[in-house]
C-alpha cells in the first residue's frame, strides 16, 4: 500500500529517528543512493513560488537517479482548469510520486486520495513537513542528544511553526512557541503537539512573552507574512516588531543558534548580521532540505533499495 507524507503528526519517535538515520546516511555516503530511483519519475506542482524546494527537490532526485517534471500552476494556469482529483488521477498514470506546494491542505488530500502514488507536501497552509525534517536534521548535527534541547520558535505561528512543534516534541524537545497575540498556532495541532510531547518525551510551552525564549539553545524564526496572505507589512510591522530576533535578543537569551527556513527579510523578522555570522544555520538548513527529503523519496519509494557502502 502506498504512503503518503502529508504531515509528520501521526509519525511516531522511531520512525523520525529512523528517517533522520536515513538522511545522514545519504548525506555523507551520497554515491552509495544514485540509483536509489533508477527509472523513477516525480512530478513536483507548485501553486506558490519556491526557490529551495524546487532546486533541493529537483536536484536531490536527480543525484537518486531519478527524474522530476516541474509544473508550474501559477503561469500555466493548472487550477481551475480541471478538478484536483483529475490531476492526482491523471498525473498518477505516469508518475511514481507527486511533490506538491499548494494553498489549501485539503487540495493535497484530494489528491492524494485520486492518486495511486505517494503524494509528499512540499508546504501547504497548515504543515511544512520537509522543512521540519531539514531543521531537526541540522539540530541533530549540532547537538547530539535531542531530547537535552530546547528550540524557541519567535513570530508567526504558521505552516512551519507546526511542523516544528509536531516533530520537535516527539524527537524529545523542548519547543517554545512566542507569538504575538492573535498570531498564535492552530489550537488543534497544539492539542495534538500535547499528546505527542505526552507520548514521546518532549515538551511544548506557549507564550506571548519573549522572554520565553530565554535559556533556549536555538531560536527560529520565519516570515511575519505568508505566501497567500495580503496582509500589508506596515499593518503589522509594529506588532511583530518584539519578537524580532537580532543580536539583543541572543544575548538576551543566551542561544548558541539561529534558524530560519528562509526566504528571510534581513532587518524585519531576522537582523542580517545574524543571518551572515557564525551563530546562523541557515545555510545548513537549506542544504539539509535535499538531504532530509531524499530520505523521504527514498523511504517512500525505494524501501527495499540496498545501498552499497
Ligand atoms: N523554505 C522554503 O520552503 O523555501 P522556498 O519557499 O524557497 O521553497
Ligand atoms: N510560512 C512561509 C514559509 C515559506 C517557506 C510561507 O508559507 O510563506
Amino acid at each position: 500500500m502506498k504512503k503518503d507524507l502529508l504531515s509528520f503528526k501521526d509519525w511516531t519517535r522511531s520512525e523520525l529517528e529512523a528517517l533522520l538515520t536515513l538522511a545522514m546516511q545519504i548525506k555523507a555516503h551520497p554515491h552509495a543512493y544514485r540509483s536509489a530511483l533508477d527509472g523513477l519519475s516525480v512530478v513536483a506542482l507548485f501553486e506558490k513560488p519556491s526557490l529551495r524546494t524546487r532546486v533541493s527537490f529537483d536536484i536531490g532526485i536527480h543525484k537518486l537517479g531519478g527524474h522530476m517534471v516541474y509544473l508550474d500552476s501559477q503561469s500555466n494556469k493548472l487550477v481551475g482548469r480541471e478538478d484536483t482529483k483529475d490531476m492526482g488521477a491523471n498525473l498518477a498514470c505516469w508518475a511514481d510520486a507527486i511533490v506538491a506546494r499548494v494553498f489549501a491542505h485539503s487540495t493535497l488530500e484530494t489528491l492524494a486520495s485520486a492518486a495511486k502514488v505517494p503524494v509528499i507536501n512540499a508546504l501547504c497552509d497548515r504543515y511544512h513537513p520537509c522543512q521540519a525534517l531539514a531543521d531537526f536534521l541540522t539540530i541533530r548535527e549540532r547537538y547530539a542528544d535531542l531530547s537535552k534541547v530546547k528550540l524557541a520558535y519567535l513570530g508567526d505561528g504558521n505552516n512551519v511553526t507546526h511542523s516544528l512543534m509536531l516533530v520537535g516534541v516527539a524527537l524529545g524537545c523542548e519547543v517554545i512557541v512566542v507569538s504575538p497575540k492573535g498570531y498564535e498556532v492552530d489550537q488543534e495541532i497544539v492539542a495534538l503537539s500535547k499528546q505527542r510531547a505526552a507520548q514521546f518525551g518532549g515538551k511544548l510551552t506557549l507564550s506571548h512573552d519573549p522572554n520565553a525564549a530565554i535559556g533556549a539553545h536555538v531560536l527560529y524564526t520565519d516570515t511575519w507574512i505568508s505566501m497567500g496572505d495580503s496582509t500589508p507589512l506596515e499593518q503589522i510591522k509594529d506588532t511583530f516588531a518584539a519578537y524580532a530576533i537580532n543580536e539583543n535578543l541572543m544575548s538576551r537569551t543566551g542561544a548558541d543558534y539561529v534558524m530560519h527556513c528562509q526566504p528571510a527579510h534581513r532587518d524585519l523578522e531576522i537582523s542580517g548580521a545574524l543571518i551572515d555570522s557564525d551563530k546562523s544555520l541557515l545555510m545548513q538548513q537549506a542544504e539539509n532540505r535535499m538531504h532530509g527529503q531524499n530520505a523521504i523519496l527514498v523511504s517512500l519509494l525505494a524501501k527495499n533499495f540496498k545501498a552499497q557502502l
